[in-house]
């Protein structure tokens, strides 16, 4: 007959000392599992005899009734006591420092040229941008250079047709805004990027920046463009910096000037920056040429104006001391991160 005063302490005892709810499991499925000792028990009840059948079976049925209930217990125990334990595992410390995000800055580029534009805009000049593929047209034949002109020769480039090709120059935005305006005045500034051909090195690139400039309006002088060019320099390279004009030669232009500013870097004595000449060359400009402008649309007769053109590159070259054309192309943060300063 069985003992079920002992199977009920044995069962007691186990459920009660369960760690945890693996252990439990396997307890429930020891005692109440269908192979389990209560079922077993069930089993014995043909066994028994017939009058005692009634009482037997409530007795297994009662058993049955509280190893279910100390199951249960101690199962709602043992997860609420789980829970406790993940919640104090994964306590958050609200106290430690955040993660920072890196983040990126302008390329120095796009701010000096973001510079340059600013500069200008406080002079009162607009700001025009222009496509990057452009028409023989504007590209050279407006500015004066015809197909056989040589001096096509150091430009001529990445054609996509022979009508098409990547501007050359930002001259070509300035025969372009001529040709739209005329023959009203103007005063804009024109900044983007220019493909030609080109060496590859230190000092040379096949794409660079440049920022055009074009004025015009009835008697214009070219002092105007003298004092342009001084105010630029000075507000770019320093207050102390003076400019000179020598003459020069571009199509476009009549008079031509190539213009030079005093050495930032030994203010004229001469160094190794300014070739011991205590100047640099630092742009081209000129009185927009009679023919230029009559092809545009104007009447030289009654208007005139002065452009200039300038390299984004050399002037961030110069200005931060930069040794190298090709570290503005290459993305490397070590780099641009020097000029976060400006964000
Ligand atoms: N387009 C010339 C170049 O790319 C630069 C230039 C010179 C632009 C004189 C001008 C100018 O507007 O007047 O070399």
């Amino acid at each position: 007959m069985a003992n079920f005063e002992e199977l009920k302490q044995q069962f007691t005892a186990a459920f009660e000392n369960a760690e945890n709810l693996e252990q439990l499991n396997a307890l429930r499925v020891e005692y109440l599992g269908k192979k389990g000792q209560i079922s077993a028990l069930m089993k014995q009840m043909k066994d028994v005899p017939k009058e005692e059948k009634p009482a037997f079976g409530q007795k297994v049925n009662e058993l049955k009734a509280e190893a279910t209930a100390l199951f249960d217990k101690k199962k709602e125990e043992l997860e609420s006591k789980a829970l406790e334990e993940k919640l104090a595992s994964e306590k958050i410390d609200l106290t430690l420092p955040g993660r920072r995000p890196s983040y990126g800055n302008l390329n120095p580029l796009h701010l000096v040229e973001q510079e340059l534009e600013d500069l200008f805009i406080g002079l009162g000049y607009q700001v025009i941008e222009g496509d990057e593929v452009v028409d023989d047209l504007y590209c050279f034949e407006r500015a004066n250079i015809p197909k056989d002109h040589p001096a096509r020769a150091m430009q001529d480039s990445l054609y996509l047709d022979p009508e098409h090709l990547l501007r050359t120059h930002t001259t070509a935005i300035q025969m372009k805004v001529l040709e739209e305006q005329a023959p009203n005045p103007i005063k804009v500034v024109c900044p983007g990027k220019v493909y030609r051909r080109d060496d590859d090195d230190a000092t040379h690139s096949h794409q660079f920046m440049q920022i055009e400039g074009l004025v015009i309006g009835e008697h214009v002088p070219l002092s105007d463009l003298k004092g342009t060019l001084e105010f630029f320099a000075r507000k770019m390279f320093g207050q102390d910096r003076e400019i000179r004009f020598r003459p020069s030669f571009f199509p476009f232009t009549e008079p031509s000037v190539e213009v030079d500013v005093s050495c930032h870097m030994c203010g004229g004595k001469g160094c190794p920056t300014c070739k011991g000449t205590g100047w640099i060359e630092i742009l081209g400009a000129g009185e927009v040429h009679p023919h230029v402008l009559e092809m545009a649309g104007y009447d030289p007769k009654k208007v005139n104006g002065f452009a200039f053109g300038i390299g984004i590159e050399r002037v961030a070259m110069l200005k931060y001391g930069i040794d190298d054309i090709r570290h503005f192309y290459t993305n490397d943060q070590r780099f641009n991160k020097n000029f976060d300063r400006f964000d």
